[in-house]
């Protein structure tokens, strides 16, 4: 009875043993598979690594470097803008040549510091503008106002390099930000910091641009003042003056820069010849022309000369006249003509047209050019 009991002690004892054993085989079976699979895939990894390393190292350090200045130096959110594909191109282009030899030889890409800047006036179009010039192989555009000699000019020249696009040494980087032209402290900084900078500011119809003002900065306000309530009880308010008056701050631009230093063009022109309004800013900047007049064609429903859709730069021009190129005729401009302008009081639009009309004599006696500009059976 006890030798039955002690052997089947046995056996249970040995049952329990071969059962650890099972279980510490799993265990270390499990344990030695986890590892090989571990192991495996950091194999995997480490040799796809080393296929991308090399091109992908210099892409980074140069990408965490752009991406380090922008965010050092963009104050909103809303300032981080995608850079243009030109730039992009720049970057890839700098990459390749990095591939070649571990430092980068590719020194002639650059930032520099803009040579040309569009400083005016807000609501005329100046994105357009900027865009047009920038279809020019020479030039480079920064991409957002950087509003460098009004607000951020405490932040030094150096920042407002590293916030231009790369280019190469013959090209021309413009900045557009256009509230300059109508702050004197801003006109100095220029005029000290390159007393031979290139001046373009873009003008419109002054009575267009206040109606257009208006809407803007009452589009979205439940308790819409009416059009004559915004510019003021009189016609001579701030609100009126600061909008038709171009030639009190061109006056400011031209008693510091010298006249051919400052080229005023206008919005209407660029809409209707935007070949005539590119050549004279590729002139101006001693550029060749970057576009034959075969490239355009008249549009006579659109009574404008219109870039032909057939080009094979067509998509490059879209891009850059966004929004304003209108992609089914290659014209510029056709949404604003479409946008619905207030009803003025006749009364109210005669004072104000008898003192455009004072304005506009004054610029275009300063410019010693005249645009054809509202007739009122227009309005
Ligand atoms: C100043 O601007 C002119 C005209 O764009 C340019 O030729 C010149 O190189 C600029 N000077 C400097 C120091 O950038
Ligand atoms: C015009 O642009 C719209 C929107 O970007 C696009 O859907 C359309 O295909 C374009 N048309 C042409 C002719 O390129």
């Amino acid at each position: 009875m006890a030798t039955v009991k002690a052997t089947s002690v046995l056996r249970g004892a040995n049952a329990v043993k071969v059962l650890l054993g099972i279980i510490l085989g799993v265990l270390v079976f499990g344990l030695f598979m986890n590892l090989f699979i571990q192991e495996l895939t950091r194999a995997i990894a480490a040799s796809k690594e080393q296929v991308s390393s090399t091109k992908e190292r210099s892409l980074k350090v140069q990408s965490e470097l752009i991406a380090r200045k922008d965010r050092e130096s963009s104050g909103s959110p809303d300032e981080e803008e995608p850079r243009s594909s030109k730039d992009k191109v720049e970057e890839m282009e700098s990459d390749d040549e990095d591939e070649d030899e571990n430092k980068a030889p590719n020194s002639n890409l650059r930032r520099q510091l803009p040579k040309c800047l569009i400083v005016g006036f807000t609501n005329c179009w100046t994105m357009t503008l900027a865009g047009l010039l920038s279809l020019n192989p020479r030039i480079v555009t920064a991409e957002r106002e950087m509003r460098y000699f009004t607000l951020n000019f405490q932040k030094g020249s150096e920042w407002y390099r590293s916030m231009m696009p790369l280019s190469e040494p013959n090209q021309i980087t413009v900045e557009r930000t256009p509230n300059y032209i109508t702050s004197n402290s801003a006109l100095d900084r220029i005029h000290e910091f390159n007393s031979s900078m290139k001046i373009i500011a873009l003008v419109r119809d002054p009575i267009m641009r206040l109606m257009s003002t208006y809407s803007l900065h009452t589009r979205r306000k439940p308790d819409k003042p009416i059009f004559e309530h915004w510019c003021g009880v009189h016609v001579k308010t701030r609100n009126v003056l600061r909008y038709i008056d171009y030639a009190s701050a061109l006056q400011n631009a031209m008693a510091r820069f010298t006249r051919k230093n400052v080229l005023v063009l206008s919005k209407e022109d660029l809409e209707v010849k935007p070949h005539t309004v590119l050549r004279s800013m590729e002139e101006f900047l001693g550029l060749e022309p970057t576009f034959s007049k075969d490239d355009f064609v008249y549009n006579k429903e659109e009574g404008a000369t219109c870039f032909k859709t057939s080009l094979a730069r067509f998509p490059e021009i879209k891009e850059a006249l966004v929004p304003e190129l209108d992609n089914r005729t290659g014209c510029l401009g056709s949404s604003d003509t479409r946008r619905s302008h207030p009803n003025i009081d006749p009364e109210f639009l005669e004072k104000l047209l008898a003192l455009v009309k004072i304005h506009n004599g004054r610029l275009f006696n300063l410019i010693n050019k005249k645009f054809d500009w509202t007739r009122p059976d227009d309005l």
